[in-house]
């Protein structure tokens, strides 16, 4: 019993920690529909796909990077990406888009489709 309870407190804590982590408080609320709109209006679905599973940029979702490091990319990129300054696109702006990767869904799984089955 007494193991039990142990074990009620340290599940508490650790999912306390995982709130906390800095990437989840650096992570400014966003509107995903919005952010949907803006990834076609700022083109970046040109390079990244309208779901943004990649084309000739790479994938960005599902499993985005974090906001920080999202944000350092766009304002500075290192390759071929044109870069998207704060007068482009403001930190609000960028902050819906981020929302919008994050939305994204997993692709199915290559067993969920009868096509691609093996045998
Ligand atoms: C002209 C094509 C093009 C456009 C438009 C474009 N990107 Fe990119 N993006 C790229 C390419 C190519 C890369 C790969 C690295 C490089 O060459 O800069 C990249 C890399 C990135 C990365 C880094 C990915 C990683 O895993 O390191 C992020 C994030 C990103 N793009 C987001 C965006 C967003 C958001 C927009 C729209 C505001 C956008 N891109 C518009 C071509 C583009």
């Amino acid at each position: 019993m007494r193991s039990l309870a142990l074990l009620t407190i340290v599940s508490l804590l650790s999912v306390g920690a995982l709130a906390q982590t800095p990437a989840a408080n650096s992570t400014p609320p966003g509107n995903a529909e919005t952010g949907k709109k803006l990834f076609v209006q700022y083109g970046c679905y040109q390079c990244h796909g309208y779901a943004a599973h990649g084309g000739a940029g790479p994938r960005l979702a599902p499993r985005p990077l974090t906001f920080a490091a999202l944000s350092q990319y766009i304002r500075q990129p290192k390759g071929e990406m044109p870069p998207y300054t704060t007068k482009v696109l403001s930190e609000q702006q960028l902050a819906d888009v981020y929302a919008f990767l994050r939305s994204v869904p997993e692709p199915p799984s290559v067993d969920s489709i009868p096509l691609l089955k093996s045998n």
